[in-house]
């Protein structure tokens, strides 16, 4: 056998399988794999925090009711109960990896309110504390002897032994990217934290690298997969056509006082939730959507003028910078917004300890489905579901591993990478991510899903006709999977919920949200 083998192998640098590799490699050798660099990850792009219980006005039971809420009633309230318990532990652990969060005068961690939260209850580091937990995460493990990271290696599928109905993961098949070379990587137990797959969306928060592959991987090795019907929107990313990315502007500006308004200057979000700007997201996001078509907008807007003086400036710098370079300034200016896709709340089905319905094959972080974000995830809690399943799924296989085995690897055979192709594809994937927002959006009707899935059979077809292997056909190939798995479980669901909205009546104003 000559395959490199480790206890365990990670895919994905992100919150999730840092955490995981940081617990872990007190016990066992890791190696943690990454499609793109270390630091390029979804984890880098949270602005807003981490939800925890820090405060006396605050308990568990407020922050459990509040999730249960946001998830419309879906959500498993015993994974609920065992990350919200966890929370205050996890920021603890997160400071001693060296994560500098924000304080207040007292010196006490300073928090921020989000949507669908009943107290201030979000840690954060400004508005970039996704990138400061990513840099001392990515700090920690690139010092640590038991972690090996390798940047620029593309998980491709998962190395699956079936006897029976018995599924055991035993390793992954990877693309060393720069050296253009395949490799087989044996492994006790295999780490899905890939992240998620805003990129099947045309319009997106999330960077290139979420593409599902994760949970693609998971599906084609037989994983279970639930809730794909349930991808969460953003309200308010910048509306800026004349931009590649697309940016936050995060939901801790509307917990500081920030309010939507339609294009006239008046603010609406009360005719919809008691809670208005910070009602949860689902609700924000259908009305953000309904009103721009009310209008005829292409975007509405957010006030933080009435903020106090400095607090943009100092609380949300990137955000303050990022409007300053497109000529706006926020304390005296409306900023333009317009809704995102933002989060997968579904993924490949784990138990508590992060174990898939395939031995040896665990999942955590945004490509998992532990069930504590049910139909729509309550702001700020996928950061914290990282680090409490990251740890946890660390704890476990780390209890399993002298049970665990290398098993010996039938080798596959894979095309010689050829990126001739990759113009083509590009343009499939950008055909994809408009159907996928027109038919599988906000808004969602039966007809519009079916016409979505007649477009993907021709899209798969014409992917298939596409010779050739490159990271850019895999990661295409990947996209059409979740499109397909998010299709089938939007026709699959009856009526609206949470993040899955159907629209039933035609011609006729509705009432989306109350
Ligand atoms: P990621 O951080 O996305 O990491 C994925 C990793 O997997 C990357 O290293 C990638 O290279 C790797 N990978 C993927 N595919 C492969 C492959 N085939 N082979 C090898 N490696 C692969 N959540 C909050 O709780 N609070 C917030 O304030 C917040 N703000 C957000 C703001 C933005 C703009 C965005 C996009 C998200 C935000 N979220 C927030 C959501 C949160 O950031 C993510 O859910 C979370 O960071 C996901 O972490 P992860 O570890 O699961 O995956
Ligand atoms: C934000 O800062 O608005 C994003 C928070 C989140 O996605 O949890």
């Amino acid at each position: 056998m000559d395959a490199p083998s480790y206890d365990f192998v990670v895919l994905g640098s992100g919150i999730a399988g840092l955490t995981f590799a940081l617990e872990a490699a007190a016990h066992a050798n890791v190696l943690v794999l990454c499609k793109a660099d270390l630091q390029e990850t979804n984890t880098a792009y949270a602005q807003g925090g981490i939800a925890a219980v820090l405060s006396s006005v605050d308990s568990f039971e407020q922050h459990v009711q509040d999730t249960l809420i946001a998830g419309a009633g879906l959500c498993n309230e015993t994974a609920v109960r065992f990350m919200v318990a966890r929370a205050p532990e996890s920021i603890n652990w997160l400071q001693q990896q060296r994560v500098l969060f924000d304080c207040a005068a007292d010196k006490s961690i300073a928090l921020g309110l989000e949507g669908g939260h009943s107290q201030k209850r979000i840690v954060h580091v400004k508005d970039h504390t996704g990138l400061s937990i990513q840099q001392a995460l990515g700090k920690a493990a690139l010092q640590h002897p038991n972690i090996t990271v390798a940047p620029k290696h593309l998980g491709i599928d998962l190395l699956i032994q079936t006897t029976g109905p018995r599924k055991v993961c035993y390793g992954v098949q990877v693309l060393d990217i720069k050296a253009g070379t395949y490799k087989t990587i044996l492994a006790k137990a295999v780490v899905l934290a890939t992240g998620g797959a805003g990129q099947v969306y045309g319009h997106t928060t999330n960077p290139t690298i979420a593409t599902g592959d994760g949970l693609a991987m998971a599906a084609r090795a037989g994983a279970a997969i639930q809730n794909m019907e349930f991808f969460q929107f953003h309200p308010t990313a910048l509306y800026d056509p004349a931009a590649e990315d697309t940016f936050l502007i995060s939901e801790a500006l509307r917990g500081a006082g920030a309010e939507l308004v339609l294009p006239t200057g008046e603010a609406f979000m009360q005719r919809y939730h008691a809670l208005g700007s910070l009602a949860p997201r689902d609700i924000v996001a259908r009305a953000v959507f309904e009103q721009m078509q009310f209008c005829q907008s292409p975007c509405l807007y957010l006030d933080a003028r009435q903020l106090p003086t400095g607090v943009i400036q100092q609380k949300f710098p990137s955000i303050y910078n990022r409007c300053k370079s497109i000529g706006i300034d926020p304390t005296i200016q409306l900023i333009p917004i317009v809704p995102a896709a933002h989060y997968q709340c579904g993924g490949v089905h784990t138990d508590l300890h992060g174990q898939t319905s395939v031995t040896g094959l665990y999942a955590i972080g945004e490509v998992a489905c532990t069930g504590v974000h049910g139909a729509n995830r309550l702001a700020s809690n996928s950061l914290l579901e990282g680090v409490v399943f990251g740890k946890e799924a660390a704890a476990h296989a780390t209890a399993k591993k002298s049970k665990l085995r290398i098993t010996s690897f039938k080798s596959i055979v894979y095309e010689v990478p050829d990126t001739r192709n990759d113009a083509a594809v590009i343009k499939l994937k950008a055909e994809l991510q408009a159907i996928m927002w027109e038919q599988a959006g906000i808004v969602r009707t039966t007809a519009g899903l079916q016409e979505a899935m007649y477009k993907l059979v021709e899209l798969n077809y014409n992917l298939k006709h596409l010779h050739g292997f490159s990271v850019t056909v895999q990661e295409a190939k990947n996209l059409l999977m979740v499109a397909e798995l998010t299709l089938e479980a939007c026709l699959k669901r009856k009526g609206s919920i949470g993040g899955h909205f159907m629209k039933v009546t035609q011609n006729k104003k509705q009432v989306l949200a109350v």
